[in-house]
């Protein structure tokens, strides 16, 4: 099927968790204000290796992390044993067709930068609507397209190097935008009422150099592998590391060029399931 599924196939290509360990710190506070309790049963859909997932198990939670990619269920279920957090733990599932997981069986179903680049939004919507439990919570962290912060503009200057999407495909940043939302969780049954909005920020924290954390990107993220590998088509992969460059160069706050902070705003999207 991996072969099969270019969803799938492009998580897989690289190695997420190289840059998931510019996110431990940022994915610990979010999930500190996500008020979970011991006993808790949580989904985190689109999990890599347990950013958010393990930190929730931390807090005493039951946490299933359902990801696309082999490699990353198989990173965070080694983690977790080497955490020795026997209440978490990984399965291989797509966002899209949840089907293993029953109805409303969780109380809180949180997807941090991960449903949003599912396919098939409308059914990501209905999957985790339906896995949700009257009174629960659906929360997701969403990028924002256009926005002045890192990850938007990746994707921007990604973009000027990589030839254009096929007609129809639809960009996972419209998860970032609050009209698109409202839309999709309505084809979901869930009143507008019962969503709430927040812009909030995430911060990449490294202990490397901006230029280190872009070579990190280009090696091992399969978007930003894919943009290189078309830039190179062109002769322009060394024009795009330059961009690249300059870019988490001008965002590094962290008062030195050999460490790294960057922050980047996101959209928070709270579901309250009546
Ligand atoms: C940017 S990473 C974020 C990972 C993690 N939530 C975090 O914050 O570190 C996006 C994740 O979504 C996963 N993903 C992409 N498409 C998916 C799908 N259709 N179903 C489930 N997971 C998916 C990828 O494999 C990847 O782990």
């Amino acid at each position: 099927m991996g072969a099969m599924n270019p969803n799938k196939a492009l998580w897989e290509k690289g190695d997420f968790t190289r840059i998931a360990a510019t996110m431990r710190e940022s994915g610990e506070e979010l999930v500190a204000t996500l008020a979970i309790e011991p006993g808790m049963k949580v989904l985190d859909v689109g999990c890599g290796d347990g950013t958010t997932a393990l930190p929730a198990a931390k807090r005493g939670a039951e946490v299933l992390g359902v990801d696309i990619a082999s490699n990353l269920v198989e990173a965070g279920n080694r983690r977790a044993r080497e955490m020795g957090l026997t209440n978490c733990r990984f399965q291989e599932g797509d966002a899209s067709d949840l089907r293993a997981l029953a109805d409303q069986s969780f109380d809180l179903v949180m997807s941090i930068f991960g449903a949003m680049f599912a396919p098939k939004p409308q059914e990501v919507a209905k999957e985790m609507v339906r896995v949700t439990k009257r009174g629960g919570r659906i929360v997701m962290g969403n990028w924002i397209p256009g926005d002045p912060t890192l990850v938007a503009q990746i994707l921007k200057i990604s973009s000027a190097y990589t030839p254009p999407p096929p007609e129809g495909f639809v960009s996972p940043m419209m998860w970032g935008i609050e009209s698109h939302v409202i839309e999709r969780f309505s084809g979901a049954g869930i009143a507008p009422a019962n969503i709430r909005f927040d812009r909030e920020t995430f911060t990449f924290r490294s202990s490397n150099s901006p230029a280190a954390i872009v070579d990190d990107f280009r090696k091992f993220y399969g978007p930003t592998m894919n943009a290189f590998e078309a830039a190179a088509k062109s002769g322009r992969a060394e024009a795009l590391q330059g961009e690249l460059e300059a870019l988490f160069k001008s965002h590094n706050q962290s008062g030195s060029d050999t460490r790294t902070t960057i922050p980047a705003t996101f959209l928070r999207v709270t579901v309250a399931m009546p």
